[in-house]
């Protein structure tokens, strides 16, 4: 499905992938965007997004060379942030909430939604009301709670990212990155109420295409 073009540019029900976190962004009043994406087909995006004045944003477009992971892609917009707070969000991640981040000052911020597979994504262990731990895609999980593609980050977060190790795929994890806040005790987290999914495997973007369709028929 990829040989000619991005995976987040596949279409989910009637629109491509991308335009649904692209949305859900700009929804919560995120206008000043870069979309950092693989070498292979980049050029993809700017020419199905353009400048972002469809949407409400501006989009500024970034190349991440090698498969380094997420937090190295976040790392990318460091000049981009001039020193303020960032959302991130995943390209393949679609959300049914909407988000206000007027709540959001300092530390790290994660979005948590229970599902029944969790070893596929990061998870959440909570006690006492607080995120004491994540781990990426444990063979058991502790909970049910799966880290979803959304991060609320301060101004930190990049001299976080400088001290990473690369982990044993090669990455840098946005989870050790999580953990870095969450060892400080300056992690915060809700759980989302709407539907939530990733769409980068076949069957999860099945899932997404009949989520999506369904709620397009709700409407009607
Ligand atoms: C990534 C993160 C994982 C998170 C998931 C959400 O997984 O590493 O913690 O739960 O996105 O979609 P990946 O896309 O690398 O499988």
């Amino acid at each position: 499905l990829t040989k000619v073009t991005n995976k987040h540019l596949l279409p989910v029900y009637n629109k491509p992938m991308i335009y649904y976190p692209l949305e859900a962004i700009v929804d919560a009043g995120i206008k000043e965007i870069m979309l950092v994406s693989g070498p292979e087909h980049s050029g993809h995006f700017s020419k199905l997004l353009g400048s972002g004045e469809e949407f409400g944003a501006r989009l500024t477009y970034k190349v991440q060379d090698k498969s380094l992971g997420i937090a190295h892609a976040i790392s990318l917009a460091e000049d981009f942030a001039k020193g303020e707070k960032i959302a991130a969000i995943l390209g393949d991640n679609i959300f049914e909430d909407r988000f206000n981040f007027d709540d959001f000052y300092d530390g790290a911020k994660i979005f948590l939604k229970e599902v029944e597979n969790a070893s596929r994504f990061g998870v959440a262990e909570i006690a006492n009301g607080r995120v004491i731990g994540i781990e990426e895609k444990p063979s058991k999980p502790k909970t049910n709670y799966a880290v979803t593609g959304l991060y609320l980050y301060d101004n930190t977060v990049f001299d976080r990212i400088r001290n990473l190790k690369i982990s044993a795929r090669g990455e840098y994890e946005v989870t050790d990155l999580n953990n870095s806040y969450l060892k400080e005790g300056r992690m915060k987290y809700e759980i989302l109420k709407g539907f939530w999914t990733d769409a980068g495997t076949f069957d999860s973007l099945l899932r997404a295409n009949i989520l999506i369709s369904e709620k397009a028929k709700q409407k009607k």
